[in-house]
């Protein structure tokens, strides 16, 4: 568990009696918030490297330092990390912040694909614009339109925290069988209407036909689900349209006190 010095000392000032360590922290870190870094950042001391893999943590019963101040930092300031390599790692030494790129994962809703009928065009374009906007996107998978089988996958992705995005391909028509939509919504916490509403406005542009695409887009957890059309052209069109804004969402959605309007990189400078 780590902690920033920062955090602690401005507890201090608000009357908290403590000594660093007394959070059962780890490690203090001066000079970086580290509740800004998405998880996944890796933290590399001399030999040591650590990978972020929480922020905060619920406080299931106050301790000491909460009955006398009232308050406890560890639960909304604290992060914690995985040891990727162990080393040595004293007083002064300097810690080093990777961060990693966004994780994106594209399936293609198909059951022609699926059942290889037909080759899947409009994945590997989608794993294309994402890798050229930033993202290491995971391998292209392929499901058949299975609305359980299509949820269960993006609920176990969102779950176990595989990927900050998931874009499906396909499912979004009228056909009987589409159902990448429901799929979406099964799992989803929370709606986020204003991509597949932008989606679509700038789609009408190009094709009245636009309007014939049901997708949607939520959130589970931490990751963000968006829905795509089917052809190769669509699901570009599309993806085109929302590609720029949607960094700035997932910075929002996997740091924790990142505000709208900042980005982790002018938050780090300004520290
Ligand atoms: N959006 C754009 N930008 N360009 C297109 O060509 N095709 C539409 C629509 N959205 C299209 C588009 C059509 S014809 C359909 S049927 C729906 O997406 C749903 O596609 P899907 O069933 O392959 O998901």
């Amino acid at each position: 568990s780590l902690l920033s010095l920062e955090k602690i000392e401005e507890f201090k000032q608000r009357g908290g009696d403590v000594v660093n360590g007394d959070f059962a922290e780890n490690i203090v870190v001066s000079g970086v918030d580290l509740r800004i870094l998405p998880v996944g950042s890796r933290l590399r001391v001399n030999d040591a490297l650590l990978e972020l893999t929480q922020i905060g943590k619920e406080c299931h019963q106050h301790c000491r330092i909460f009955e006398q101040v009232g308050d406890c930092i560890m639960p909304r300031e604290g992060v914690f990390a995985r040891v990727i390599s162990g080393g040595t790692i004293g007083k002064g030494d300097s810690i080093d912040v990777i961060i990693q790129p966004f994780r994106a994962a594209v399936i293609t809703v198909s059951d022609r694909s699926f059942a290889g009928e037909r080759p899947d065009e409009s994945g590997p374009i989608v794993a294309d614009m994402l890798g050229k906007a930033g993202y290491h996107v995971l391998p292209v998978e392929i499901l058949s339109d299975d609305r359980q089988c299509l949820a269960a996958r993006m609920k176990a992705i969102c779950d176990d925290n595989e990927a900050d995005l998931i874009v499906t391909t396909g499912g979004t028509g009228f056909s009987p069988r589409d159902c990448t939509p429901e799929a979406t919504m099964d799992i989803a916490e929370r709606v986020v209407p204003g991509i597949p509403e932008a989606m679509r406005a700038y789609s009408l542009q190009k094709t009245k036909r636009a309007m014939l695409s049901r997708a949607t887009a939520g959130i589970r957890g931490r990751t963000l689900i968006i829905n795509l059309p089917g052809s190769s052209r669509a699901a570009k069109e599309n993806l085109e349209c929302i590609i720029e804004a949607l960094h700035h969402g997932i910075e929002i959605l996997t740091s924790s006190s990142v505000e709208c309007g900042e980005t982790i990189k002018e938050r780090g400078n300004a520290l």
